[in-house]
């Protein structure tokens, strides 16, 4: 039987020397306001437990974590219809990257870089008219918190700077892949953003993914269990961008990160993870947020692989 707290006590332990590692996202400058060397670690299991270390009740903006939940309430909406217009393939390319987007005809390479996002929050605006607060209230009965919100700051700091995505959206628009203007597009987007969360919080909205589609502490029916499937799947393969492949192989978690500096991980049947640490790495992962999890994946001998 394996001691959970321990681990985590003995992670929190042998991160310290990296917590200075990396930098803090910047190019939304709202972002540079946090404590750069916060550290937070969560774990809940399908069978009720829950181990945690850190600042584990302390928010943070959730960024492209936000991404996993917009992508499960649209499928919930649209189901399969949404691969129309969105790829399932790693791209190879940052994040924010323009190029495969222009050579690919409009159609973003897989739901988690922010092209695909965009295309998700237009999905979600023809099934609901306010997308802002569809999946805020969406996260908050997946954590069944309602005092989660929008750190309107932060998204107010991304309206305002984030020239790279409102090309994007632009760009999205020239080869009708969005349905809606892009400046509704993208306000509903950079909300989705700025939502403010902790690991703890995190790691219990997701353990639906874990448990095939069911909230287990409620039995509330997310997704199906193929639908569960597959975006476990498009978390393993395009849940961390361009160093998807380097983070199999360090931690061999389906995961989804964020420039916040979270990264929310599933072991399939086991549990949800989910680590805080604000300084990126180049490829804009926690730095030691993803030693955490390589960590924790060698001391427990727990993933995927
Ligand atoms: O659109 C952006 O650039 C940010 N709001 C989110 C990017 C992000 O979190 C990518 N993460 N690694």
């Amino acid at each position: 039987m394996l001691d959970y707290q321990t681990i985590l006590d003995e992670i929190l332990h042998e991160i310290t020397p990296y917590l200075g590692e990396g930098r803090v996202a910047s190019y939304i400058p709202e972002l540079a306001r946090v404590e750069p060397s916060s550290f937070a670690m969560s774990l809940m299991c399908v069978d009720g437990s829950q181990f945690h270390v850190g600042e584990y009740e302390k928010r943070f903006s959730i960024q492209s974590i936000s991404k996993l939940f917009t992508l499960t309430l649209a499928m919930q909406l649209a189901n399969d219809s949404l691969w129309e217009r969105i790829g399932k393939e790693p791209s190879g390319t940052p994040f924010n990257s323009l190029v495969q987007l222009e050579y690919e005809h409009g159609i973003p390479r897989n739901p988690f870089i922010n092209a695909g996002a965009l295309v998700v929050t237009d999905v979600i605006l023809s099934h609901l008219q306010d997308a802002h607060q569809s999946v805020l209230e969406f996260i908050r009965t997946l954590c069944a918190k309602d005092d989660i919100n929008f750190d309107f700051s932060v998204a107010k700091s991304e309206e305002q700077t984030g020239f790279r995505n409102h090309a994007m959206a632009n760009f999205l628009k020239s080869f009708n892949n969005l349905e809606h203007e892009p400046s509704r597009v993208l306000n509903a987007y950079f909300h989705h953003c700025s939502i403010a969360m902790s690991t703890q919080e995190l790691a219990k909205s997701a353990l639906f993914l874990s448990n095939g589609g069911i909230q287990p502490w409620s039995d509330a029916p997310i997704l199906n269990a193929r639908q569960t499937k597959r975006i476990n799947a498009l978390m393993l393969t395009c849940g961390t961008y361009d160093s998807v492949g380097d983070f199999a192989y360090r931690v061999g978690l389906p995961a989804k990160s964020g420039v916040g500096g979270g990264i929310l991980a599933t072991l399939p049947g086991k549990f949800s993870l989910c680590v805080w640490s604000p300084r990126l790495n180049e490829k804009g992962n926690s730095f030691a947020g993803t030693k955490a999890l390589e960590l924790f994946t060698t001391k427990t001998k727990l993933s995927i692989f």
